[in-house]
């Protein structure tokens, strides 16, 4: 989307993946922003702070508009973006097209009405009034539900946003499910590729595996593939796991929103976030997202061109045994293990434990 944002790929952090639907409050939110602030990850390059579904209250005020939850977002929504922006962080919220929400539809979250159906302008002007800085759009059912038209509801809140004063990234999400990266360029400045991601190593898998086929549609400045939100710090994947995953978002110059509690990452996962290397190769478009160059029974190897006429590699050993995984990438390179932090010679070779990638960064020699 032409609308000068998200000129790399955004990042920061969203609350869903670390509380979902009823433990989220506006404390969660100002410790996360906190906790960006003194870690160091908001000066890594995590700026938006992104409260998603489950902040607004059971109905709409008198006059229509949204309102928060009372209980939970106590001081209301203005005050926390205010909050946000003294820690020098932008402030993100989620809306839907339709008339329920996702955690509406998905656990009987007892709200009506607050879908954006029929009140688009008033809650893109009440989003602005609140010093919002990005929206995610999120379908929730809306076809089947509301009957809308996937397309034609992400750009009327699109143009609503648009003759707003304030500069407002536009991420939307229908899950991938109608090829979003043939037609939402236009339309918004991230379009989620995929279903939800859970923190699982077949999850993790399973997603790049579909990335696959995503990917020959490069996403590009202003507009970006958006395989879901990371879940590095979440659930059962181990450190190996999360670098893995880590490592192939970045080459998919995908979207980076931490979805854990900032404040309590341990070290390895902390170390894996805040990876300035491994962050540069994500921000850095040279004409292509990252693709699938080779896969075979427990390996695959990803690659994309970086400026400066440098490539970035991931090998990943999907198997149960450690393995070495090599790659031919025509050219003669110097070669430097960006999780290692160490130039390890010319040869594009790894030797990994299961699960574990490597991430590359060649340089022309
Ligand atoms: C969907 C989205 C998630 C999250 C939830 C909230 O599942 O894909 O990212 O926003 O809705 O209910």
């Amino acid at each position: 989307l032409a609308n000068g944002l998200a000129g790399t790929p955004p990042m920061g952090w969203n609350s869903w993946n670390q509380v979902r639907c009823y433990d989220l409050t506006e404390d969660v939110v100002k410790r996360a922003a906190d906790a960006l602030a003194d870690t160091g990850l908001r000066d890594a390059g995590y700026h938006y702070v992104v409260v998603d579904d489950c902040w607004q209250a059971t109905a709409r005020a008198a006059d229509g508009s949204l309102q928060p939850d009372p209980k939970r977002f106590p001081h209301g929504i203005a005050d926390l973006a205010d909050y946000v922006h003294s820690r020098g962080l932008l402030f993100g919220i989620y809306a839907v097209p339709g008339s329920r929400t996702c955690a509406m539809a998905n656990d009987a979250y007892p709200a009506s009405g607050i879908g954006s159906l029929g009140h688009e302008r008033q809650d893109a002007e009440t989003f602005d009034r609140w010093g919002v800085d990005y929206l995610k759009y999120d379908w929730c059912n809306a076809d089947t539900v509301d009957g809308l038209d996937r397309k034609a509801a992400f750009e009327k809140m699109r143009d609503e946003l648009a003759a707003l004063p304030r500069p407002i990234v536009y991420a939307i999400s229908e899950y991938g499910v109608s090829s979003p990266w043939t037609w939402a360029r236009p339309v918004a400045n991230l379009w989620r590729t995929t279903y939800d991601l859970v923190p699982t190593w077949e999850s993790v898998l399973a997603t790049i595996d579909q990335q696959a086929a995503v990917a020959v549609h490069s996403g590009s400045p202003g507009g970006w593939n958006d395989p879901d939100m990371l879940q590095v710090g979440n659930g059962t994947l181990t450190a190996d796991e999360a670098r893995a995953h880590f490592s192939v978002w970045a080459v998919l110059n995908a979207p980076l929103f931490a979805g854990t509690d900032p404040a309590k990452l341990g070290g390895t996962d902390l170390a894996t976030l805040g990876n300035a290397e491994a962050i540069a190769v994500d921000q850095d478009f040279a004409g292509g997202q990252g693709r699938r160059l080779a896969a075979g029974p427990g390996y695959q190897v990803w690659g994309k061109p970086l400026s400066g006429g440098g490539f970035a590699v991931v090998l990943l050993n999907t198997g149960s045994t450690t393995a070495t995984v090599s790659a031919d990438i025509p050219g003669a390179w110097t070669v430097r293990d960006l999780w290692a932090h160490r130039d390890t010679g010319t040869g594009v070779s790894a030797t990994l434990r299961p699960h574990a990638a490597a991430l590359l960064k060649l340089t022309p020699r």
